[in-house]
């Protein structure tokens, strides 16, 4: 019986399980002084396994997600970590250790858990209608208390903790939904929504209270991977790469996810208000793009942005053909698509905005689906220095998507920034107006702490430093809450 995690790159150093829940009250600021006017909360989930693996490795992307919480307010800063309770969570707590198996495999459970939902909650936290929402890909959205951080259960968006009934019949939902900065509506939808590695996707749009208003269904060309979309005012679009999936690989046991470069890239795009049969597909040249960082319509045309590389970024899904994997093809440069639905054309265009390699986008959400020209990301700086080779990013940077102008910020040779997030200066402030924070991971030290920038200077280095004195596991992805939504009551 596997009692310790294996000493292996996934699960040691920087990547050593964390597994803490709990609070820390008034975390340091060794640096600078938090503005007094930021009141709200920065959450972020990420993968941290409870149990050593069932099969005895794994992928970073299968651990069990721990939401944690950054509580600002009158220059003082509180800290929460909690586990997504998810049935997986549960099961597994119950019976101390682990009993699913490989990365969104479930012919590799125990039989005793067949059926059962297996998402771990560790890709994104969203908050909507008064509920903090903790979502991965291949199952509904798990709801926690915003405030304790306790999960309060599986969630259908009509107000219910219950399958029973509900709308919602998809099996799964993305973990990078969209909220309309006007409307407050969410958008959102479900791929492999009738079983692993179907072709079915059901997109749902709820309104600003949870209650779904809208549902289409639709096949992709192909079953693959779709773990981000675009909204714009008019339409939305659903991009579809190569990271396919195959039920068959699944019963033999071997990895769903595999890219194949044979295949070209499609772009779905409907009415955003639109049904299933009238969705446009475009085709492109192959690439991967994992995440998305706005889009926007104008007369007819809908532009995409997002972090697009050559091939497959992921060393863990295998090329179908057996070729390794090449490290030559993963950098991600911001990228353009533009998808014209007044022709009739069947291709779309692709343009480089800027020659930055990056990933990890984040933009001020009031310009969400509008037009917009402030994005910040992580970013490579090849110019600096590398300690830890196997960190991507060494940087964060402020995009100006408009001009290509690109100001980054170096923190040092052993400093692994994390998904940056935005916190406006107040509704009439400018677009860009306000800061950006991040955590960045010091890989020497094994240390974690939170940085905030002016969002607009980010060149001229953090405004404070947070000190936690625990050390976070990598994470994926979150956001920024002010404290007047969170006083919302469901
Ligand atoms: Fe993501």
């Amino acid at each position: 019986m596997h009692n310790t995690f294996p000493d292996t790159p996934v699960y040691t150093g920087y990547n050593a399980p964390g597994r803490f829940e709990g609070e820390i009250h008034d975390l340091e600021v060794v640096s600078g002084e938090v503005p007094k006017e930021l009141a709200g909360t920065f959450f972020r989930v990420g993968p941290d396994p409870a149990y050593p693996p069932k099969l005895g490795s794994d992928i970073h992307f299968n651990g069990d997600g721990i939401v944690t919480a950054f509580t600002f307010k009158n220059g003082h800063v509180d800290f929460k970590a909690r586990y997504a309770e998810t049935d997986k969570f549960k099961l597994e707590r119950a019976a101390r250790k682990a009993l699913f198996g490989a990365y969104r495999n479930p012919f590799t459970d125990v039989p005793e858990v067949a059926g059962q939902i297996r998402g771990t909650a560790n890709t994104n936290v969203v908050y909507h209608h008064g509920r903090l929402l903790a979502f991965k890909e291949d199952s509904p959205p798990l709801a926690m208390d915003p405030h304790t951080l306790r999960t309060q259960g599986y969630y259908w968006f009509d107000g219910q903790f219950s399958s029973e009934n509900a709308k919602f019949k998809s099996q799964t939902y993305t973990a990078h939904p969209k909220i309309d900065p006007k409307s407050g509506e969410l958008f959102g939808f479900g791929y492999a929504a009738k079983g692993v590695a179907t072709k079915d996707i059901a997109y749902y749009v709820a309104d600003k209270e949870g209650r779904i208003t809208h549902e289409a269904w639709f096949e992709a060309p192909y079953s693959a991977m779709v773990h981000d979309f675009v909204v714009t005012e008019n339409y939305v679009a659903f991009p579809i790469t190569p990271i396919t999936s195959s039920l068959e690989r699944a019963q033999r046991g071997e990895s769903v996810f595999m890219w194949d470069s044979a295949l070209p890239v499609y772009v779905g795009v409907m009415p955003r208000y639109g049904r299933g049969d009238q969705i446009r597909w475009f085709r492109g040249p192959t690439c991967f793009e994992a995440h998305f960082v706005n889009g926007f319509d104008k007369d007819g045309k809908v532009y995409i942005d997002g972090a697009q590389a050559q091939g497959n970024v992921f060393p863990f899904f295998p090329d179908v053909t057996g070729a390794p994997f090449n490290p030559k093809v993963v950098l991600p440069y911001l990228s353009r698509w533009t998808l014209d639905m007044n022709g009739d054309g069947e291709t779309f265009g692709n343009e480089r905005l800027s020659d930055s390699v990056v990933e990890f986008p984040c933009i001020d959400p009031r310009y969400a689906m509008r037009k917009y020209r402030h994005a910040w990301l992580l970013a490579q700086d090849p110019d600096r220095p590398f300690i830890h080779q196997k960190m991507v990013f060494n940087s964060l940077a402020h995009v100006d998507v408009v001009s290509g102008k690109t100001r980054t910020y170096f923190a040092g040779p052993n400093e692994g920034p994390q998904e940056p997030f935005f916190i406006g200066k107040g509704p009439d402030a400018a677009e860009g107006e306000g800061w950006v924070g991040a955590l960045f991971c010091n890989l020497e030290k094994l240390t974690t702490d939170l940085r905030l920038f002016d969002a607009l200077n980010v060149d001229a280095g953090p405004v404070c430093v947070i000190k936690l004195p625990v050390r976070l596991r990598p994470g994926l992805h979150g956001g920024w809450v002010h404290e007047k939504d969170l006083a919302h009551k469901p």
